[in-house]
């Protein structure tokens, strides 16, 4: 792909989550993981490189926030921002400076470049109408209105964005708006703004984007930015009436701040700013390499937007890649911070302890590179056990152990090479360039299959070689085949860096070393005759299932929770006379005996007493009770429904039962015990 041109710096930005809500496994697959690995693998290679990150603190999600919890916008972001900061600390993500945006840098810097672009006109100045919430006198920007995509037809897209197919939205053109903060349709008020006309960019990022990157953009980024283009750009207004942001720096405008997607990139560079001294280098020149990891409803921002406001300053290089992903699902579902649907990385953390890199594992085996994914407990479970410990882990594992039982943990020497050593030798040889092309080019499944592979190349040494039954006969022959499983081991611990720096660590450790230079992976004398082992331990452990039913437990808890919140009772049904409801005849029964229908999963047999006789009724309950739980039970009953057979049993009646909003069902029973018999009216 585009490796002509190679870079003196680089300069990895990682979308600044809003600090509204904990950072989740979407994230982390979508942005953070993927981010690291490139940013640890740079480091490897020497490279000047830095990692950005920060706290996107602004606009509507946070005061929205704010507002539903009775608190305020700044108590919202200080406790998310040091929930995020602290959790990818632990996970390993290894910012060179995680900052925020309500540091006054960052005010200061957002402001200056505004300014910078008012004196050059870069914006244009308009009054019009805009939405206005008459209850709250409050204009409603972005989240605070919320109506149907004229796109896609969801009936819950933003003012700013659709969040089901990813369109960038005004707020104008939503179909039935509504106040996010009331309720009520909006009015319309007069109110004035700053507008970076877009259109004067477009000739500019048709070449730029669409003759440029047509081949080393991704597919799905390299589209979305073409057919923005194509469809025409318009002007984007880069102010708002709130007062939670960056104040617009101009006379007159009380109450308007600058629009969160104006602020929040520029966040990159303010947080470059309080990294270094040397700032301008990492932005301004052209020998640096400009990198944005974002997920995919971040690209317009990132392709065009940003880019425009960029070129409108004039001094700024511009991204080189914007490897964005497509979308992790959970268990099937879309992950939601609103629904609870997602797993927390401080709560990963807090039920993991210990395991960062297998969740870093998972979401890079199964990052959504090209598609969306599905991250699913199971295959976590899976992956853990018959990958890293199956393969990884054992690997490592057998050439220790069994180096510490042959020769006392003492790196053994290399005799005479037989035909497979030297085919081994040369095919570690090749994993080195294998790993690097995949990750210089953003392939970042490939790269960790790859890595994993040199695992089970040496597993498969092993197996071949079988140096357990040797040993009796020739130990020569078990110190060359130990010799070169262990380098196979420090060559692991050199390429697994950047994927799995925890577990790469231990295995440090345990060879006994200090990190070895990317530059002599590849090599079979990376550990010298002689020298002395650490204490083998294992790498991995075993995840057992009940550690994988309490999380799949915690999920079907969330989806009872939404169900119940979510529930709208369906409006009344059609009226009817009182002669009509006469003719049912509802009596209260006792369930005498209770029985499965067999080869059914929902049909229950039950055997009544109504009082003036015994009957049998098909109930579909048996999903619900035990046949114990209604054996003795009063239930309300329709007597006179004409009789039906249902898998060769003939119900007489239908028992009557209330479906909860989780779709259980459950008995309706007179409060006090009554005569069998006794009529409902
Ligand atoms: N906070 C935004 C989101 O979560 C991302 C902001 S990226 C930045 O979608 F470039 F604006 F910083
Ligand atoms: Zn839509």
């Amino acid at each position: 792909m585009n490796q002509a041109k190679t870079f003196e710096r680089y300069t990895v930005t990682t979308a600044l989550p809003y600090a509204n809500g904990p950072v989740h496994i979407g994230h982390l697959a979508g942005v953070y993981v993927p981010a690291d690995i490139y940013t640890r693998y740079l480091r490897a290679r020497k490279r000047d490189v830095i990692l950005i990150g920060g706290s996107d603190e602004h606009g509507v999600p946070i005061t929205i926030k704010a507002r539903n919890e009775g608190t305020s916008p700044q108590a919202v972001v200080d406790k998310y921002h040091t929930i995020i900061k602290d959790s990818f600390q632990e996970f390993g993500i290894s910012f060179d400076i995680y900052s925020r945006t309500s540091n006054p840098m960052h005010h200061q810097t957002a402001s200056e470049f505004f300014t910078k672009l008012y004196n050059d006109k870069a914006f244009e100045e308009k009054s019009s109408d805009q939405y206005f919430d008459e209850e709250t006198k409050m204009f409603l920007a972005d989240r605070y209105i919320t109506g149907t995509c004229p796109h896609c037809g969801f009936e819950k897209a933003y003012g700013d964005q659709c969040e089901k197919c990813g369109t960038s939205l005004n707020a104008t053109d939503l179909i039935n708006p509504k106040s996010a903060l009331s309720g009520n349709p909006p009015v319309m008020k007069q109110t004035k703004h700053w507008y970076l006309p877009l259109n004067r960019y477009e000739s500019w990022l048709r070449q730029w984007i669409i003759d440029g990157h047509k081949h080393d953009w991704r597919p799905n980024v390299y589209g979305q930015c073409k057919s923005w283009i194509d469809g025409g750009l318009q002007a984007r207004a880069v102010t708002r009436d709130l007062d939670w942001g960056v104040k617009v720096p101009l006379e007159n405008t009380q109450g308007k701040v600058l629009y969160v997607w104006f602020d929040a990139p520029i966040g990159y560079i303010s947080a470059t700013k309080e990294l270094t001294p040397h700032w301008e280098k990492y932005w301004k020149d052209s020998q640096t390499k400009l990198v944005h990891f974002i997920g995919k409803d971040n690209i317009v921002f990132h392709c065009i937007i940003f880019p425009a406001m960029l070129k409108a300053e004039g001094s700024y290089i511009m991204p080189d890649n914007v490897p964005s992903n497509e979308f992790l699902n959970l268990e099937g579902d879309k992950i939601s911070t609103s629904r609870n649907w997602a797993v927390w990385l401080h709560e990963y953390l807090r039920d993991f302890e210990g395991k960062q890199d297998v969740l870093r594992y998972v979401l890079t085996a199964n990052a959504p590179e090209t598609k969306d994914n599905d991250f699913t407990w199971k295959d976590f479970q899976t992956r853990n056990n018959s990958e890293l410990v199956a393969i990884l882990g054992n690997f490592v594992n057998r050439a220790l152990v069994l180096t510490q039982k042959y020769f006392n943990g003492k790196v053994p020497s290399v005799n005479a090479l037989s035909t497979q050593d030297q085919e081994v030798i040369a095919e570690i040889a090749t994993f080195p360039q294998r790993i690097e092309d995949a990750l210089e080019n953003y392939r970042f499944r490939e790269a960790l299959r790859e890595l994993m592979n040199l695992a089970r190349l040496g597993n498969k040494y092993l197996a071949d070689t079988e140096p357990w039954k040797l040993i009796k006969t020739d130990e020569n022959r078990v110190a060359t085949i130990l010799n070169i499983s262990l380098q196979i081991v420090a060559n692991l611990s050199i390429l697994g860096d950047p994927f799995l720096p925890f577990s790469m660590e231990k295995i440090r450790q345990m060879l006994n070393i200090s990190a070895l230079e990317w530059e002599k992976a590849g090599q079979a004398q990376l550990l010298l005759q002689g020298h002395q082992l650490g204490t083998p331990s294992l790498l991995f452990e075993q995840i057992d299932d009940a550690a994988i039913e309490v999380q799949l437990q915690r999920l079907q808890d969330t989806k009872k929770a939404n169900q119940l919140l979510q529930f709208q009772a369906q409006p009344a049904k059609e009226s009817v006379a009182f002669e009509d409801f006469g003719k049912m005849d509802i009596r209260v029964a006792t369930i005498l005996e209770a029985e499965k229908v067999a080869k059914t999963k929902k049909l229950m047999k039950l055997t009544v007493d109504t009082g003036f006789d015994k009957r049998t009724v098909v109930s579909g309950i048996a999903e619900f009770f035990e046949p114990e739980q209604l054996i003795g039970q009063q239930v309300n009953m329709l007597v006179n429904l004409a009789p039906r057979e249902i898998k060769g049993i003939l119900s007489q009646g239908m028992i009557l039962l209330a479906e909860d909003a989780d779709g259980k069902l459950v008995l309706i029973q007179p409060a006090r015990a009554v005569k069998n018999g006794s009529e409902v009216k």
